[in-house]
């Protein structure tokens, strides 16, 4: 007779793998450790702003210095990189915030690097939340509606990775799913002399109705359209090994998955394809989902936070961009999973 116990991992399991609680821990197939969380953060001018985003409860946009009280908490709980999103104070047509010298996303990391040296600064090199558009790319408007110009706008990309990379910038990660993009700021970089910035690279970035809490957190939410003529379909699975492979090709260090949850085959099959490092962001959508349904008690949010981000360890992320991070950390600090 078998007897399971109530409560616990069982001591022994026949058939299975025998199982003393000790040896639960020794054969534990994936491990979720702090250094392998990245803390996404919101940057907006002025001083003591703490602006509360309606649909990501706990996440704030914030002035740089309550910016750096946030990246403090998570350094000292041991994550050891915050990834970046500046907010610009006025948006135009070439995206001219982006690769300003003193904009607000090379402003904080210069007080970031300053402040807390040992933190990784990662920046989101995109122009959305610079263009008065709302697009990841320069757009030309004409009778048949908008259209991206897509070779104009990488020298905008590459303008803005190289200013992140003079700020100080540890990584850059360009999220604008533009061809060519990656080649464009490996060149910039290596120009103006940051051969040794990687590049983390969205290279698998989904068209997806996940980012919506996102876009009002960035205020980056297209005025017109949409961005399926860029991101991808969520059908495609191959496509996204093709653009991990080009990405790489062009010099990409590292890739990124994005949505995670509801792409976990995808970070699979990137990494195993690729044998690179490989990210996956759980993004404000999931995030959401997650509060909302606990916040009405369906959902035990600590429970879910784990496991959601055990699953993506489990299908092959080296490393997780959430918006759990500080709350994953402390729980594993306090060795509750
Ligand atoms: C835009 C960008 C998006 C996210 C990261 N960078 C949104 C988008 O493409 O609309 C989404 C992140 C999230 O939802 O948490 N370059
Ligand atoms: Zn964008």
């Amino acid at each position: 007779m078998n007897l399971h116990p109530v409560g616990q991992f069982p001591a022994y399991r026949p058939r299975r793998m025998r199982q003393s609680s000790a040896l639960r821990r020794l054969v534990s197939e994936t491990q979720l450790n702090v250094a392998q969380l990245v803390l996404p953060l919101f940057v907006r001018n002025g001083r003591k702003v703490r602006r509360p985003i309606a649909a990501m409860p706990g996440v704030f946009q914030l002035s740089s210095d309550e910016l750096v009280r946030d990246a403090t908490r998570a350094h000292e709980l041991g994550v050891p990189a915050v990834l970046l999103f500046g907010i610009p104070d006025t948006k135009d047509a070439k995206a001219s915030g982006a690769y300003a010298a003193n904009g607000i996303m090379q402003q904080t990391v210069r007080r970031l690097k300053k402040e807390l040296p040992e933190l990784l600064v990662i920046t989101d090199v995109c122009l959305c939340e610079y263009m008065e558009h709302g697009h990841c790319g320069i757009v030309h408007y004409d009778k048949a509606g908008g259209r991206i110009l897509n070779d104009p706008t990488l020298k905008l990309l590459a303008r803005a990775a190289a200013s992140h990379a003079e700020a100080g910038a540890d990584i850059v990660a360009p999220s604008d799913m533009m061809d060519g993009r990656i080649g464009a700021i490996r060149s910039a970089l290596d120009a103006a002399g940051h051969s040794e910035t990687p590049i983390l690279s969205y290279a698998a970035k989904y068209a997806s109705a996940y980012f919506g809490p996102f876009r009002e957190a960035a205020e980056s939410t297209p005025r017109s359209g949409d961005r399926r003529g860029y991101q991808m379909d969520a059908a495609n699975g191959d496509e996204a090994i093709r653009e991990a492979m080009l990405d790489i090709e062009e010099g990409a260090d590292a890739i990124l998955v994005k949505p995670a949850g509801p792409y976990l085959d995808i970070v699979h099959r990137v990494k195993v394809a690729t044998r690179y490092p490989v990210g996956a962001y759980q993004v404000s959508g999931e995030y959401a989902m997650i509060c909302a349904a606990a916040e009405r008690g369906w959902l035990d949010r600590d429970r879910v936070m784990m496991e959601s981000l055990a699953g993506i360890r489990r299908a092959g992320a080296d490393f997780i961009i959430t918006y759990f991070a500080i709350e994953a950390a402390r729980r594993l600090r306090d060795g509750q999973d």
